[in-house]
């Protein structure tokens, strides 16, 4: 008995140190393939991803740069999150058809409509041309100079290599400098919205589940792909035809249980894996605590006018619900990599480093990498510091600076390019601005203001502080700006930007709101940056050499995967729950249940549609649920991030069972440090995606067009 359990542990210990790690899907033959066999998998390496013949890469393409989506019918028809779409839905929504709020249905192909700017882009091919970007690198001294001949080798060879016309090239870096591959794609730009859940199933949750499981969120919305007659990418035309996919996924409803295997295919945007522990401590310690204290002052003044106000509820939706997603990120994430002491697994990660240089007698090489890195990250942390702290404050929170900074670009250009693009920027931005000020409120911002100007003046680095922020009376301050300057109306800014352009800047410079931004700008761009930037560009190297030593120095069981850096990716695991505290234990799986525990009538959190809970109380779920319950959302070991959503969660089989859309609060560190122990990815079952939209929007002309694989009959 106690042999069996030790057997068991080691097994668990096994599997669960196979996992983790986003690998590209051209190389998945040796290692990754005998891992994803013995973690169930049916299909081969071959099948995921060739250039002979059709595989499911074919049916994965990028959304619109920042998502993913998957091909689900032979006429195009693609999946993607709601949270993916919801830009589109909210650009065809108003308020006598407030798409958001009820969810549309394109019940013909002619009923679907065609969105301004949006692509998908799909991956034809995957080469490696490291050598070839590589090509005369070493014999140079300086880095600047190795950089440069890199970006020439890389727009060369964009340039060459061979392609049809309407594809294109993109060469990307992988390992930090180490490898370069190069992508030949293709995008379509004549994509159209086919449906989408009210916001009531789709964002159900919103920001309070955002990050958390367990999570009850129908987070889906449809989009066809159209084509030229030869099936090629072309503009929106009403001549346009559904693109006929190479493939297309699956659909299986045949259930899931705790350990099936999974694989999430997609474009994960960015993780730092292979950071040194005295990076991770200064996230920790420094930047990311900085980056929450302002988002938190922010997010306090948003919520509390977003309470009172249902016009301002509709405002700020969507820049609190940003705001907020990545700072209760940060959040979780540093809790987690507190939680599992990554700085010290890091220090003795280093350790065994350092102790495996020497016994490669390689000293002389990679000797001092860590003592570099030690060096560097302590010269730039106030500069980091600063970095985050104006990038934070006049960029992203307080909306007249950030206003400012655009009107300070604007003097920029005019100083390094003259008259013409001074003139071309400002219609620019006189047009764009409207946009801005019809969300935009001065009572808000003041607030947000006075809060976000306090921790500036308090937390960047004294030695670069601009004079006019010490001992600054911030009620004044604010109280100057918000009353004599002309950026807090569109009709002033308009005033303002009108005439010649030496007028205008003549009339910026006398404007408190300018004047004040200028100080802050002007401090950043010649105190800050230029030696953050030299500083950097050291760490930049440094962090290519020690990347380079890892991958030598490594076996090829340690599995040193490639960092995220926005291409086409597979990653593999398990379905499983997890602890996240003591005495706390989460199952795997959801259900219509618990939608119904969390219903608030009339919230817009937790508003629930009355047919969703008419179904509920039937239990009319059709094929899709199982002993009269109806499965939502699911959670497994897949290590994804930012830009996986929307990612096809596919069973052993290949077969599509759900959507990537989420992670798990106490996971979020896994852009740093994963650990299988506690990092989960969160999807929507895909019964749960069909039961919406066949029961609950009798849209079955959709599903008509799927290919479900269905239960077994017992
Ligand atoms: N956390 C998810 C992601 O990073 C979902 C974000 C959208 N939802 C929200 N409530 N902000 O994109
Ligand atoms: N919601 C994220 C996205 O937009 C995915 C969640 C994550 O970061 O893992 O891609």
């Amino acid at each position: 008995m106690k042999f069996l359990r030790l057997l068991l542990l080691l097994l668990v210990f096994q599997v669960q140190a196979q996992q983790g790690g986003m690998w590209i899907p051209s190389l998945l033959k040796g290692m990754n393939e005998t891992e994803m066999k013995n973690l169930g998998m049916k299909i081969s390496a071959e099948d995921i991803y060739s250039v002979n013949k059709s595989s499911l890469k074919d049916a994965v393409p990028h959304f619109d740069g920042g998502c993913t989506a998957e091909v689900i019918s032979d006429k195009g028809l693609i999946l993607t999150n709601h949270h993916c779409g919801y830009d589109n839905i909210q650009s065809h929504s108003t308020v006598e058809k407030d798409y958001l709020t009820n969810g549309f249905w394109a019940y013909k192909m002619e009923e679907e409509l065609p969105n301004k700017d949006l692509f998908v882009t799909f991956i034809i091919r995957i080469d490696d041309v490291t050598e070839k970007i590589l090509a005369g690198v070493a014999s140079l001294t300086s880095e600047a100079d190795k950089q440069k001949r890199i970006k020439d080798n890389i727009a060369e060879l964009s340039k060459t290599s061979p392609k049809e016309s309407w594809q294109e090239n993109s060469i990307k870096t992988f390992y930090d400098g180490n490898q370069y591959i190069l992508f030949v794609t293709e995008t379509f730009r004549d994509v159209r919205l086919v449906g989408a859940p009210p916001s009531s199933i789709g964002k159900f949750g919103s920001d309070t589940d955002n990050w958390v499981w367990p999570r009850h969120t129908g987070d889906f919305s449809l989009f066809r792909i159209y084509a030229d007659k030869n099936n090629r990418p072309a503009a929106y035309s009403s001549d346009n035809v559904p693109y006929k996919p190479k493939y297309f996924f699956p659909i299986s409803i045949q259930g899931l249980k705790e350990n099936d295997f999974t694989m999430v295919l997609g474009f994960p945007g960015t993780t730092r894996e292979y950071l040194p522990a005295v990076a991770v401590e200064q996230i920790v310690n420094t930047l990311n605590p900085a980056k929450i204290e302002v988002r938190d002052a922010t997010l306090k003044v948003q919520n509390e006018f977003m309470r009172k106000d249902k016009a301002i509820k509709i405002q700020y939706a969507a820049k609190n619900s940003s705001i907020s997603n990545a700072w209760k990120k940060w959040i979780g994430e540093s809790k987690g990599l507190k939680k599992a002491n990554a700085v010290e697994a890091k220090k003795q990660f280093e350790a065994d480093f350092q102790k495996k240089v020497i016994a490669a007698g390689k000293q002389a090489e990679y000797g001092n990498l860590l003592a570099d890195f030690e060096k560097n990250y302590t010269e730039i942390n106030d500069y980091a510091l600063a970095r985050d702290v104006f990038t934070e404050v006049a960029l992203r929170n307080t909306e007249i600076l950030n206003l400012g900074y655009k009107l300070y670009q604007l003097e920029q250009i005019y100083n390094t390019r003259g008259e013409q693009s001074f003139n071309d920027r400002r219609n620019n931005l006189i047009n764009g601005l409207g946009d801005f000020y019809k969300d935009y409120n001065t009572n808000i911002d003041q607030k947000v203001f006075e809060k976000t100007i306090e921790i500036y003046a308090k937390t960047y680095p004294k030695q670069f502080l601009p004079s006019t922020f010490e001992n600054v009376n911030i009620v004044n301050l604010s109280n100057e700006i918000f009353t004599q300057s002309q950026l807090v109306t569109y009709e002033k800014v308009k005033v303002l930007l009108s005439g010649d352009s030496k007028t205008v800047l003549e009339n910026l410079n006398k404007d408190k709101g300018f004047q004040l931004v200028k100080v802050m700008a002007d401090n950043y761009l010649k105190t800050v940056l230029p030696k953050y930037d030299e500083i950097n560009l050291r760490i930049t190297a440094t962090q290519r050499t020690y990347m380079k030593a890892i991958l030598e120095l490594s076996k090829k069981s340690d599995r040193i995967f490639p960092d995220a850096n926005s291409t086409f990716r597979v990653t593999y695991g398990k379905i499983k729950g997890y602890k996240p505290n003591d005495g706390v234990i989460y199952e795997p799986f959801t259900y219509l249940d618990g939608v119904i525990e969390k219903y608030i009538p009339g919230d817009y959190e937790f508003d629930v549609p009355q047919k969703l809970i008419d179904l509920y109380n039937a239990k009319d779920y059709g094929n899709y649920g199982v002993k009269s319950k109806m499965p939502v959302a699911f959670i497994a070991t897949n290590h994804t991030t930012g830009g996986n959503s929307g990612s096809p969660a596919l069973d052993a089989n290949g077969n599509l069972i759900g959507l990537n859309f989420d992670r798990v609060w106490e996971g979020t560190m896994s852009d740093i440090f994963y650990s299988p122990e506690i990092c989960r990815n969160i999807m929507v079952d895909i019964r749960y995606v069909l039961f919406v939209i066949d029961k609950f929007a009798g849209a079955d002309n959709l599903i008509k067009e799927m290919k479900i694989v269905a239960p077994k009959k017992k």
